[in-house]
This record gives structure tokens, C-alpha cells and sequence, in this order.
């Protein structure tokens, strides 16, 4: 068991790593597990992950979801919104919210890995998105002004900061009074401690993932309101074919892609969150 020394910058060095190799064709983010299996792509992971055939339409062949959800779906973005995706990799997200915000409107992604920032902008490119740009950046020191955002968006990626509390508050910092934020994410109950401890289960978005108290506490505390939770599905209790982790393993999408830990059913769960800056 490789065992996880929690400095703030050996997580980040480990999960930019991830990323970067997950982005690249022919390798996943199983990679890191050792093993080698194909990108994750395709209308099975997509679907595992909530996109409708309405949001596949029309995106650029083999555009990979890397998320544990759709948070587009349920933000109510109108015509002319800034959106801010945090953490938007290979760009799914970035497209179908540009889709909702039309010409007058404008979508900025921010992600750390410069390799997925490389392949969003090609995606965009593919999808002739002419209203979303993506900046080189991490959440917890976002590129963006005070104000500047109507919608925060997030797709799996809040649980792999090592430090969450300051991801709400530069969110709170980057909203418009009465801006709202949107979150697809994992949450834990009682995970093992040696899946907790576990680098490679960090950047597999598990490791990383609060409890879900902790999560709405950290929202809360950062001055959001009318925090809630408006979906959540916990893995081992639904009927889908496709687990949460096996749709995201944060990536894979893989039958290969494994946790390590073992059997995580009714431990992790993919939530929906909800918040508001105060007007
Ligand atoms: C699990 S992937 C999700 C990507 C995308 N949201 C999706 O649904 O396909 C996580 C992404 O977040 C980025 N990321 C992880 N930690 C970050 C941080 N602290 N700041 C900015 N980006 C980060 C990674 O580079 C990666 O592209």
C-alpha cells in the first residue's frame, strides 16, 4: 500500500500527474493504478454520468467525461450569464454551458493540468464554441476578478483539493451578489483508513472526498446559503449498471479501473449541491 504523505503540494504534484496522463490518448487514469486501458469516452460514460442524447449531440467524437455528474443540467443558466467551470479538463461541461449561455453570454474554465487545458481548447475548437475560454489555474488561487461570475459550475473535482475551505471561499469571492453555485461531487461515509491514506485513491477522487456534513459545513462557513443537496446517489444502492465509481474512478470509466480498498459499496456517493451568495 503506497502510503500518502498529506503536504499540500505533494497532492497537487500527484493529482496534476494523474490528470496529465488521463488526458493523453490511449492511457486513462488507471494508469496510475498501473495498468493500462483506454481513454474514457463514449455515450456509457456519459450516460453513467447523467448527460442526456440531447447533451451528447453535436460534441466532438470522443470527448471524455472525467466527471461524477452533470451540473449543467441543473443550473438554471440563462441567455447572457457568465459561468465559471472549476476545474473543467477535457471541456464537456464548458461546451453544453456555452450551448445555455449564447452569444451574449460567456464560459471560463479554470483547471491546473496544462495538458487539459490544451485538450479543452481543442474540444472548444471542435465544437466551434466561440463564447468560453479556459485559464491555466487552481481553484484555491482562481484566476478570475471579484464579481466577475454569474454561475460557478464543478464536476468531480472539489474532493481532490487538499484544501477545500479555501475553494468556497475564493468561489464566494468570484460570484456576483446572488450568484449560484452548482456541484457534482463524492462524498464518503466512513471510509476504510487505508483507502483514506491512499494517494492512489486521492486522485481517483475518492481518498479526498469529505463527508458530506463536512462539505455542506465548509459551503456554509464560506458564507453561502440556501446550501442543499439536490440529488445524491450512493454507490452500491442504485440500480445502475455502472457504479459511481466505476463511471468516474475519476475518470476511467473502465470495468479494469479499481479502487483500492476493496468493495466501497454504500460508502461513497456522487451529491448534488446547491448554494447562493447572498444579493
Ligand atoms: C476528475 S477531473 C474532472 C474534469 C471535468 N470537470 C469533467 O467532468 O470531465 C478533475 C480535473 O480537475 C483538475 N484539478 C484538480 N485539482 C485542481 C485544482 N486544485 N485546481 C484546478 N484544477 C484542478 C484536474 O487537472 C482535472 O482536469
Amino acid at each position: 500500500m503506497k502510503r500518502m504523505k498529506k503536504s499540500e503540494d505533494d497532492i497537487k504534484k500527484a493529482v496534476k500527474e494523474h490528470y496529465r496522463r488521463s488526458v493523453t490518448p490511449k492511457t486513462s487514469c488507471c494508469g496510475a493504478h498501473g495498468e493500462s486501458s483506454p481513454a474514457p469516452t463514449g455515450d456509457r460514460i456519459t450516460e453513467a454520468a447523467g448527460y442526456t442524447a440531447g447533451d451528447r449531440a453535436g460534441l466532438p467524437d470522443g470527448i471524455p467525461s472525467f466527471g461524477c455528474g452533470n451540473p449543467v443540467a441543473f443550473a438554471n443558466v440563462g441567455e447572457g450569464d457568465v459561468v465559471l467551470d472549476l476545474g473543467s479538463g477535457p471541456g464537456l461541461d464548458l461546451i453544453l454551458a456555452a450551448r445555455k449561455v449564447g452569444p451574449q453570454g460567456k464560459v471560463i474554465g479554470i483547471d491546473m493540468t496544462p495538458e487539459m487545458v490544451e485538450a479543452s481548447r481543442k474540444n472548444l475548437e471542435k465544437a466551434e464554441v466561440k463564447n468560453a475560454e479556459v485559464r491555466v489555474g487552481e481553484m484555491e488561487d482562481m484566476p478570475v476578478a471579484d464579481g466577475e461570475v454569474d454561475w460557478i459550475i464543478s464536476n468531480c473535482v472539489i474532493n481532490l483539493s487538499p484544501d477545500k475551505g479555501k475553494v468556497f471561499a475564493e468561489a464566494y469571492r468570484v460570484l456576483k451578489p446572488g450568484g449560484r453555485m452548482i456541484i457534482s461531487d463524492l462524498v464518503t461515509k466512513d471510509l476504510p483508513a487505508e483507502v483514506r491514506s491512499d494517494m492512489r485513491a486521492w486522485v481517483g477522487c475518492i481518498a479526498g472526498a469529505l463527508e458530506e456534513e463536512e462539505f455542506v459545513r465548509l459551503v456554509r462557513q464560506a458564507g453561502f446559503k440556501d446550501v442543499a443537496i439536490l440529488a445524491k446517489s450512493v454507490f452500491g444502492e442504485t440500480s445502475s449498471e455502472l457504479s459511481v465509481i466505476d463511471s468516474c474512478c475519476c475518470g476511467s470509466g473502465t470495468d479494469t479501473c479499481e479502487q483500492p480498498g476493496g468493495d466501497l459499496s454504500g460508502k461513497v456517493a456522487s451529491i448534488l449541491l446547491h448554494a447562493r451568495k447572498p444579493a
